[in-house]
């Protein structure tokens, strides 16, 4: 099939790409002529593992490619897919211009038959509307408009597409449904699930999943806090709750709470639908104030940590992107974190594979360095607050040498307790028990003596 993106930014690009690959042609457009300039180079506007590869290999089959030109591209589409940016208000619902503007842009260039897909995350009622904008400045003449929210993770979008635990198509007449079914045949032969539906279930299906895979998170984080006051290890409980297949282990990692560009604005989005139709979502919205409130206190524990005075203190924050594999930064949990220590007067030196253009953006007076070693250098604390798989194998003893001071804060969770106490480095981390290098030595004085606390991590310290 022939098939238009308008918008190639993260959704489309990986969109497009993936149904390239599957074996349709595609053209993405975009109305920023330098971005369309530098993907034809090969320089992607952003990162995500695999992108690269997937839209050289298609590119070179003659199957993608990236223009500016909408009325040409549009004309001969059988598909049209509209993955623009949907902003968040400052009342939290979401500013839907840019979804409108393309609508209307391509509107005059539309075949009767062409079907008009929104991937963008919109409300409630959104497919309805834009088909009738299209019809209003098509002399009523209407197109079809289906809802196909998208699940793509950053960092595994690919996979995410390829392998998708469901395909959710919203469609409100019969034979756009049929052509959206099309599309995806690839991917249901595979035996992916393929839910149809209306237009406004499949809109409320997009908010509903990430504001539940959000809930998940803010649950943990308090189970962390609690696991905390009460020496349990949330590992073992995230662990054992999640085995009960009507929770599942997912999304049960505790961290500082989330952000990226989906689950903030989503849940914003889904709590001022809820207010506007009379149905307030109070869930929702406690648990929007607990994220932001979660990275303010977990600022303040580090300040707690770093004691008085802090003025001429040092920290080295390892990671700055909103997760791993990314580098994204928005709405991070290091945009908070790191204003509020240098607001403090602490000197800030961070590392981040990816991210450190992007954040550098937002982050001023930062000292940034090439490696997790140099950013060691000299600080009374390290802070993780990225997954980044490199910081799991870290070489603590040159993180210790490095140091001036002994603490490691890891609020990610990814470092062994025990090795980091090991070399002589006090560690903390989120709901686990707090270990320290003369706790370490009295377990294992109690070891050695046979007494039945031989496993540290899971032992009352
Ligand atoms: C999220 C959803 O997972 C995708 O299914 C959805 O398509 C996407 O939003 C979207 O709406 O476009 P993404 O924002 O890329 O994807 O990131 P996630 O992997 O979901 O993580 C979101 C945030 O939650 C991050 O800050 C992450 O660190 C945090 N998180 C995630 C946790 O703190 N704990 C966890 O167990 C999982």
């Amino acid at each position: 099939m022939n098939v238009v993106m308008i918008g190639a930014g993260y959704v489309g690009l990986t969109t497009g790409a993936c149904l390239a690959e599957l074996g349709h042609d595609v053209c993405c457009v975009d109305v920023d002529d330098q971005k369309i300039m530098n993907i034809d180079r090969g320089r992607l506007p952003i990162y995500e593992p695999g992108l690269a590869e997937l839209i050289a290999a298609n590119r070179g089959r003659g199957r993608l490619n990236f223009s500016c030109d909408l009325p040409s591209a549009v004309s001969v589409a059988d598909i049209v897919f509209i993955a623009v940016g949907t902003p968040s208000r400052p009342d939290g619902d979401i500013d839907l211009s840019h979804v409108e503007t393309a609508a209307r842009d391509i509107a005059p260039h539309l075949r009767p038959d062409t079907l008009i897909v929104i991937k963008s995350t919109v409300v409630a009622g959104t497919a309805r509307r834009v088909r009738q904008l299209i019809a209003q400045q098509r002399q009523n003449r209407p197109v079809a408009v289906a809802s196909n929210p998208e699940f793509l993770r950053e960092g595994s979008a690919i996979a995410d597409f390829m392998n998708a635990d469901r395909i959710v198509a919203g469609s409100d007449e019969e034979e756009a449904g049929a052509k959206l079914a099309a599309l995806y045949r690839p991917l249901v032969e595979r035996g992916i699930p393929y839910v149809r539906t209306g237009t406004i279930n499949a809109e409320l299906i997009k908010y509903a999943a990430n504001a539940f895979l959000a809930l998940k998170i803010g649950f943990i984080n308090d189970v962390a806090d609690l696991c905390e006051g009460a020496e349990g290890d949330v590992a073992a409980v995230a662990e054992g709750i999640g085995l009960d297949r009507r929770i599942g282990s997912a999304f049960l990692s505790p961290g500082p709470g989330f952000g990226g560009s989906c689950f903030p604005k989503d849940t914003r989005a889904f709590a001022a639908t809820g207010r506007r139709s009379g149905a307030q979502q109070t869930l929702i919205e406690t648990l929007i104030r607990k994220n932001d409130e979660r990275k303010r206190l977990l600022a303040q524990r580090i300040l707690q940590q770093l004691g008085s005075p802090r003025s001429g203190k040092r920290a080295a924050i390892l990671g700055t992107a909103f997760k791993a594999n990314t580098d994204d930064m928005r709405e991070a949990a290091a945009l908070t974190i790191v204003p509020l220590l240098q607001k403090a007067g602490v000197e800030i030196a961070a590392h981040d594979p990816r991210a450190r253009a992007t954040a550098s953006v937002h982050l001023t007076d930062v000292h940034w360095c090439d490696s997790p070693y140099t950013a060691a250098k000299d600080a009374d604390l390290i802070v993780i607050l990225t997954e980044w798989p490199e910081y799991r194998h870290l070489d603590l003893g040159r993180i210790a040498r490095a140091m001036r001071g002994r603490r490691i804060i890891d609020y990610r969770n990814i470092l062994e307790p025990k090795k980091v106490v090991q070399h002589g480095l006090e560690y903390s981390s989120l709901g686990r028990p707090k270990l320290t290098p003369s706790r370490l030595q009295k377990t294992a004085a109690q070891a050695e003596s046979g007494s039945r606390w031989t496993d540290i991590a899971a032992s009352p310290l």
